[in-house]
């Protein structure tokens, strides 16, 4: 079944050089790119991105990360994109969760910093899809 899901390279991502191996990745997995932008995010999306966070002990420094600096907003499409997204990805936490050979294994130490995100379920998809391209 095809599915879309909402990817974000976040500012570490960007700052660090990765976009183009994380794109890679994307694309050599077999996921299509339907939308892709470089842009600054406000905070209003960013707290509505982070909705479900509010509340958390790390909730406000996840809001000054995100802002901090440009990020990659997609739109990924394909069969089961969410999931394969999430593969891809690894784990939230590098290195506890995340495996060697996905994004996060492979590059990334902490669990603010992990460079990605990618939606958690259809639902999320579709609230985070109309949030950073409204009409897509
Ligand atoms: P993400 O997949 O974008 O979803 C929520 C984000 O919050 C997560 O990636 C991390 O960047 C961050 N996050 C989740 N848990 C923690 C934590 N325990 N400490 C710091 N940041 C966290």
């Amino acid at each position: 079944m095809t599915e879309r899901t909402l990817v974000l390279i976040k500012p570490d991502g960007v700052s660090r050089g990765l976009i183009g191996e994380i794109i890679r990745r994307i694309e050599r997995k077999g996921l299509a790119l339907v939308a892709l932008d470089l842009r600054n995010a406000t905070r209003e999306v960013a707290a509505g991105h982070y909705a479900e966070h509010e509340g958390k002990p790390f909730y406000g420094d996840l809001l000054d990360f995100i802002t901090s600096g440009p990020v990659v907003a997609a739109i990924v499409e394909g069969p089961r994109a969410i999931a394969a997204w999430r593969q891809i990805a690894g784990g939230t936490d590098p290195v506890e969760k995340a495996t060697p050979g996905t994004i996060r294994g492979d590059f990334a130490l902490e669990t603010q910093n992990n460079l990605v995100h990618g939606s958690d379920s259809p639902e999320s998809a579709a609230r985070e899809i109309a949030l950073w391209f409204p009409g897509r």
